[in-house]
């Protein structure tokens, strides 16, 4: 049933984080005023700054707003000292050092138990591509159109670190259950596309031996419950070269956490960029979404970072409290603002440095504001 309003928790954090959220919450106003639906947004200050300043990642009762939340927008986390990320001092909270900002992203990954990271691999029409430093089209918008769903919880992500002799030693751990859920997401998400009707297995089962378990998960799985989908597989270093040269191979794709975070960015290449990728933390209760480009720390405050990766966290939102809570209202604004992104990609007039060129570009607000502008009740 739709909800009267949606409480969504802002998690701005450091760097360009807040600078790219300020626009996905600008066209979020239009989205409110156009298709008549409310929203209730909480800025949570966050990550490695806030660490710096305060020694918490965030002030308390703050992980029960986000657990409280309908959905969580995040900026990006990652916060430098005199060039250096800051990380967490020992005890304070975690036994080991983490990034600052560990709490907002690999926590609520963990805790909110998010466990399939949904990360499209779409290139729109008249994007560019820099290479060696020119703007050139390079690969066809019609071929390159995949999702990657990254397992959200385990692998190298644990969080856990054992300090021995002579070095350190981080687990792999891949467990049936996560597994199981993660492909079951991947393979229900290929028949709903009904593209291809195929799902990739991407891992380094060939040498890690967890990766084999994922991979055997994923046959028994498929097999048995998704006859009518081709099952592939792939080792991450072929796949790689795989996901440059050849994108229209790829359907939905499933990996392991750390093998999903590499190949996500390395497939945002063929995609203009990690300025447009954009990532849904997801779980059966909760969800977070989120650019997955990082803090870039070298761009903060300048106004000229790429929004339309949060702007597209946003719309993935929208899609998926509308799928949620059967509102209709938000279905349609989830497509209304993915076409005003599309147009504004396609004329090609404002955007952002990393789309046209420095002599170019324009403002993060700008690209923010020609989106919002372009917005239309549909
Ligand atoms: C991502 C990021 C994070 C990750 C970092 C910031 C911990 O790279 O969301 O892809 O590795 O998951
Ligand atoms: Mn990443």
């Amino acid at each position: 049933m739709p909800k009267q309003s949606y409480r969504i928790v802002a998690l701005p954090g450091d760097g360009i984080g807040p600078e790219v959220l300020a626009s996905a919450l600008l066209v979020l106003n239009s989205v409110r005023e156009l298709f008549k639906v409310d929203f209730e947004v909480e800025d949570i200050p966050c990550g490695g700054h806030y660490y710096a300043e305060h020694e918490t990642e965030w002030p308390e009762g703050s992980f029960e707003k986000c657990e409280a939340a309908d959905a969580i927008l995040l900026g990006a986390v990652g916060h430098e000292v005199n060039g250096r990320p800051v990380f967490t001092k020992p005890g304070k909270p975690y036994p080991e050092p983490q990034l600052a900002g560990f709490a907002q992203v690999i926590g609520n990954r963990k805790k909110l138990d998010l466990y399939a990271n949904v990360r499209p691999v779409k290139l729109y029409p008249g994007v560019k591509h820099k290479i060696h430093g020119k703007l050139v089209q390079v690969w066809d918008p019609e071929k390159v159109d995949y999702v990657v769903i990254r397992e959200n919880t385990e692998d190298a992500y644990t969080g856990e670190i054992e300090t021995i002799e002579d070095g350190r030693i981080t687990p792999i751990r891949i467990t049936r259950g996560a597994t199981e859920r993660v492909v079951r997401y991947a393979f229900n998400l290929a028949r709903r596309r009904n593209k291809q009707n195929k799902v990739t297995c991407v891992d380094k089962s060939n040498i890690v031996g967890a990766h084999r378990f994922f991979r055997e998960v994923f046959r028994e799985v498929g097999e048995k419950e998704f006859p009518d989908l081709t099952l592939d597989y792939a080792y991450v270093d072929a796949f790689c070269q795989w996901q440059i040269r050849s994108p229209e191979w790829f359907d939905v794709v499933v990996g392991p956490n750390l093998v999903g975070d590499i190949v996500s960015d390395n497939g945002a290449t063929t995609a203009g960029g990690l300025g447009l990728a954009v990532g849904g933390n997801i779980g059966d209760h909760h969800a977070m979404f989120e650019p997955i480009h990082g803090s870039a720390p070298k761009h903060a405050g300048k106004d000229k970072a790429n929004p339309m990766a949060a702007i597209l966290a946003m719309q993935m939102m929208l899609d998926w409290l509308g799928e949620r809570y059967t509102d209709d209202r938000l279905i349609r604004a989830a497509v209304a603002v993915e076409s005003s992104v599309a147009e504004v990609l396609k004329e090609g007039k404002t955007l952002t440095y990393d789309l046209v060129g420095d002599e170019h570009a324009s403002k993060c607000s700008d690209v923010g504001a020609a989106v919002q502008s372009k917005l239309k009740l549909t």
